[in-house]
């Protein structure tokens, strides 16, 4: 039998053994639930992605209100692309909220922070320049708003916006050097008149064209007429008061159609005859298209302005809560005066 002694030891061992349970107990408790509240937080963020609405999954272009803060009404192609967003709004009945920052950065900012304020479902951002755009995309960003890159790119990091919709520009400058290189396999001299100083468009133009012309065809001068008619006649004058057409440059790289146009006039005001050169332009609009039609423009490399259609779709399955391709760029090709004459009537912009 236990005597006294023995009874207290046991009394002992079972409080030591029941407070050692206890602390285990305690401790595996503690190990089990301290992650469990970041597993938690991270299954809610899986389960609703960046952008998801409120009436997912069954939003409709109904529940959508679309930001669309233009660049600009600086050229044909601008104007279509404009045209494009509001004739889808009225077709699929979502709500645009539509702006023209007039190609100042600063005026596309402030719509997009009025947008913000707003709480609208999506931005659809087509930026005038390439840099200056993470305070405003973080800002989205933290408002839970999603944004559409549209048209041109932006430099800002690609986890501040969902998606970019728009053309290969560099693959566009490249086509047009691939132009030069035929015309002129034993190399020559050209010009090159440049778009918006700073944005995609020019920037992916002019990489691709230098990327892709041959070293026997040299670029002596490059300027930007700022892809608007206007500014590109000034400095076609100027070029030809510094250059000879024909004997100093036997062509000209036109990063858009309009700013071709304003050249044209240049160059026939000068007593030039543009059909002498050889000038590639980009965007095939129907000025564009009118140009090869009169003999002045050699090849118009496209870059489509309908970019809506896919954009509205892509904004509306981001509401919905479903996933989507980083980057989407447009299916393109190069417009020959060949046909020219056969498919300007055809043509929409
Ligand atoms: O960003 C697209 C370019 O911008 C088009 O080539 C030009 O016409 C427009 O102004």
């Amino acid at each position: 039998m236990f005597n006294k002694k023995d009874m207290f030891k046991v009394l002992v061992l079972v409080i030591v053994f029941t407070m050692a349970l206890t602390a285990c107990g305690t401790a595996a408790s503690t190990a089990t639930q301290a992650p469990a509240a970041p597993a938690a937080t991270t299954a809610a963020a899986a389960e609703k992605p960046f952008g998801e609405a409120s009436c997912a999954p069954n939003c409709t272009y109904k529940d959508m209100v679309m930001c669309f803060p233009q660049l600009g009404a600086e050229s044909d192609w601008r104007t279509a692309d404009t045209a494009s967003f509001k004739d889808e709004a009225a077709k699929d009945g979502f709500q645009l909220v539509f702006s023209d920052a007039q190609q100042k950065q600063e005026n596309q900012i402030s719509a997009v922070r009025a947008c913000i304020q707003q709480g609208v479902s999506v931005i659809a951002l087509p930026p005038v320049v390439e840099d200056g755009w993470d305070a405003v995309l973080t800002e989205a960003h933290n408002a839970g708003i999603p944004v559409i890159v549209v048209d041109r790119t932006v430099s800002a990091d690609p986890s501040l916006y969902v998606s970019h919709i728009g053309s290969d520009m560099e693959l566009e400058g490249k086509r047009a050097a691939e132009e030069f290189n035929k015309k002129f396999p034993d190399g020559a001299k050209i010009l090159e008149l440049s778009g918006t100083t700073g944005s995609g468009a020019a920037v992916g133009r002019a990489k691709g064209f230098r990327e892709a012309l041959n070293s026997n065809i040299e670029i002596i001068d490059s300027q930007t007429g700022n892809f608007t008619r206007a500014e590109a006649l000034p400095v076609m004058q100027a070029f030809l008061q510094k250059y000879k057409a024909g004997t100093d440059f036997q062509g000209i790289f036109i990063h858009n159609d309009d700013m071709g146009i304003g050249a044209i006039e240049a160059l026939k005001a000068a007593g030039v005859n543009p059909g002498d050169l050889f000038i590639v332009s980009v965007d095939g609009t129907r000025g564009g298209f009118q140009a090869m039609v009169d003999g002045w423009f050699q090849a118009d490399v496209e870059c489509n302005p309908l970019l809506a259609p896919q954009v509205a779709e892509m904004a509306l399955t981001i509401m919905n809560g479903g996933t989507v391709d980083a980057n989407v760029l447009t299916n393109e090709t190069v417009y020959y005066p060949e046909n020219a004459a056969e498919l300007l009537p055809t043509r929409t912009y």
